[in-house]
């Protein structure tokens, strides 16, 4: 939620930071607004996209080698021109732009109002501009012990890039709770929310850990402290992202284009990991240092928000298959403010496309608390859950763009599968008959996906029948149920249609008596084990008129004379079915939404990264 940029150099920053920002705007787009300080700072802002910000900016005077940026996803006050970032004091002596939430910002604007501070905006990142003007005023001189000591009297998350008047030469960064990553260049530096606007500039990149100040100089040195204020040297990773995954190249949304990238995006998954499958050698590097515990465990659990909690509701079904242990899967949100037994030899997995939600980044700390071994499953290498985990695994999903998770989906499904392999073979939990046939199974799911992408068309076609639907049930059984729900929330995150996801049997306890001669119903009725029950699940729908769209196996017939629409997909198998039966859902969702006009990238009061609770 919320992306900030920040630059100091050689070069002009006003592309660079408008660069950044466009490459962030799927952590928010209520507002943007850029800080120049050149011979004064110009603060400019804008409620809308960071393409509003811009046409607002042309023609102003934007020279400046020095500035900060911001995209918005409102939490405090509406989103309007004034409540839009960069926040200043009423001298405009410091400006800062904040990603987070200051949790006691109530309290502290009180004080500061009796101060004499007069605030301009609701938010609650303008308190800290006012907040680091009054520490200063105690006498300190160095402007990032100033920028410290204000933070220290703050509850709350943040990320944060400050400019001072009276220090022309500088750019304050500071972070706890929330991203931030500085690239460093030729006697220059970039600072971003995620290490996506940086790539093309730098490769060499510093995450800051929790409580840690960077002053960035304009002659290229850098000073760290860390929360105890101590001096730090840098550490300085290599990025390893490659230019084009940060483009649509000719799609005409990053959603359709990572939906179309999951062939692709499931073979880097599987690549070194899936080893031998003749021999069965499987290979999981990131597990090393806690593979004794996740073989003794007795218990699994699965940590995730939204896309990536339904990614765990198949891990769960994935690990109780294989391994026979009881395993559950929680929403990190409760699972963090519950009440959670956590079992000594239990083990948590903090499944996260961008490894910054901050639920689930709050839960993985509970479990830990609590004596829990943590792997995370994240796709953003660096990323705050991937750091705080035990241990982890990367999905190697490729830069998601898109608002709306889609491949991340898919790897994450692949990598729970992996493990669930990995341990059961260690555990001889599972025969070697069949490891070898998910080994095989998995190593086809890239062709085949291909060819469920051959039905693009197909699948539009169809999407046009139902686009003016106000409502829509998504059915499914065993495997099918988790991707019933993933193909609701799609349909509502990027089409605004309302979608339910049930277990198909559930139905008749509610849902059904919604179902009339407008009710979209879409099934997911593979061959396998709840196959007859589905089908006497679509019949009951259709005696209520409602319009079936199954999606179906390869070669299925029977449902043809029930549904008013089959989607047919590859055989393969039940436990890797989602892998599979999710894609048709995608496109569905996808291609009612372009019909209906939606914004597909940026859907309306959505962010990509939730690192706000
Ligand atoms: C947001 C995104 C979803 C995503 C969820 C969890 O709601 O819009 O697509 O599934 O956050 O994000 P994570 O990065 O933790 O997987």
């Amino acid at each position: 939620m919320c992306g900030i940029v920040g630059y100091i150099g050689k070069k002009e920053a006003y592309p660079i930071l408008i660069h950044g920002l466009k490459k962030l705007e799927y952590r928010g787009y209520d507002s943007a607004g850029v800080a120049l300080f050149s011979d004064m700072i110009r603060v400019y802002k804008h409620k809308g996209k960071v393409a509003d910000l811009e046409k607002y900016i042309d023609g102003k005077e934007t020279k400046s080698m020095l500035g900060i940026g911001h995209t918005r996803w409102a939490t405090h006050g509406v989103p309007n021109d004034v409540n839009a970032h960069p926040h200043t004091t009423e001298h405009g002596d410091i400006v800062l732009v904040h990603n987070g939430i200051i949790e006691n910002y109530v309290t502290l604007k009180l004080f500061l109002q009796k101060r004499g501070h007069v605030f301009s905006s609701e938010t609650d990142t303008e308190v800290l501009a006012h907040l680091i003007e009054e520490v200063r005023k105690s006498g300190e001189n160095d402007f990032s012990s100033v920028v410290q000591m204000a933070l220290q009297k703050v509850t709350g998350a943040y990320a944060i890039a400050v400019l001072s008047l009276h220090d022309p030469d500088m750019l304050v960064v500071a972070k706890k709770g929330s991203p931030l990553v500085v690239g460093v260049g030729e006697k220059e530096f970039y600072v971003a929310s995620d290490p996506y606007p940086l790539a093309e500039y730098t490769k060499q990149v510093i995450y800051l850990e929790d409580g840690e100040i960077a002053v960035l100089f304009r002659d290229g040195h850098i000073e760290m402290k860390t929360d105890t204020r101590e001096p730090k040297i840098p550490y300085i990773h290599t990025l390893d992202i490659e230019l084009e995954t940060l483009e649509k190249s000719g799609f005409e949304h990053f959603m359709q284009k990572e939906i179309h990238e999951q062939p692709r995006a499931v073979c880097d998954s599987l690549r070194g990991r899936l080893y031998s499958v003749e021999d069965m050698i499987l290979n999981l590097g990131g597990i090393q240092n806690i593979e004794e515990k996740l073989l003794i465990a007795n218990h699994y659990t699965f940590l995730g928000c939204g896309t990536s909690w339904h990614a765990g509701l198949i891990g769960k079904k994935i690990f109780e298959d294989l391994l026979r242990i009881p395993s559950r899967a929680e929403y990190a949100s409760e699972f963090r403010y519950g009440n959670p037994i956590i079992g000594e030899n239990e083990i948590f997995f903090g499944i996260s496309q961008s490894g910054e939600t901050a639920d689930t980044l709050a839960a993985i700390q509970r479990a830990k608390e609590g004596g829990g071994t943590v792997l995370g499953i994240c796709n953003v290498v660096g990323s705050s859950i991937a750091r705080a985990a035990h241990a982890g695994l990367y999905t190697h999903a490729g830069p998601e763009i898109g608002v709306a998770s889609t491949k991340a989906f898919t790897t994450q499904v692949v990598t729970m599968t992996l493990l669930g392999l990995y341990i059961g073979q260690k555990k001889k939990t599972i025969s070697d008959d069949h490891i070898k046939k998910i080994m095989r199974g998995l190593s086809d799911i890239p062709e085949k996906i291909e060819k469920i992408l051959i039905a693009d068309e197909y699948i539009k076609n169809i999407a046009k029948k139902y686009k003016d639907a106000k409502n829509a049930l998504y059915l499914g059984r065993g495997y099918g149920f988790p991707v019933a729900l993933e193909g609701a929330l799609k349909m509502k995150e990027i089409s605004y249609i309302h979608a339910e996801g049930y277990p198909a049997a559930e139905m008749k306890h509610g849902p059904i008596a919604l179902v009339d001669e407008f009710m979209p119903v879409v099934i997911i009725a593979l061959e396998g084990p709840s196959y007859e029950k589905i089908m006497s699940n679509a019949e009951e729908i259709r005696a209520r008129k409602g319009r079936i769209i199954a999606v179906v196996s390869e070669g299925d017939t029977r449902f043809r004379n029930i549904a008013e629409d089959c989607i047919e997909i590859p055989k393969t198998e039940d436990l890797l079915s989602p892998l599979l039966s999710v894609i048709p859902l995608q496109l569905f969702a996808y291609h009612i939404a372009v019909l209906r006009g939606c914004d597909v990238d940026r859907p309306r009061n959505l962010a990509k990264s939730v690192t706000v609770e």
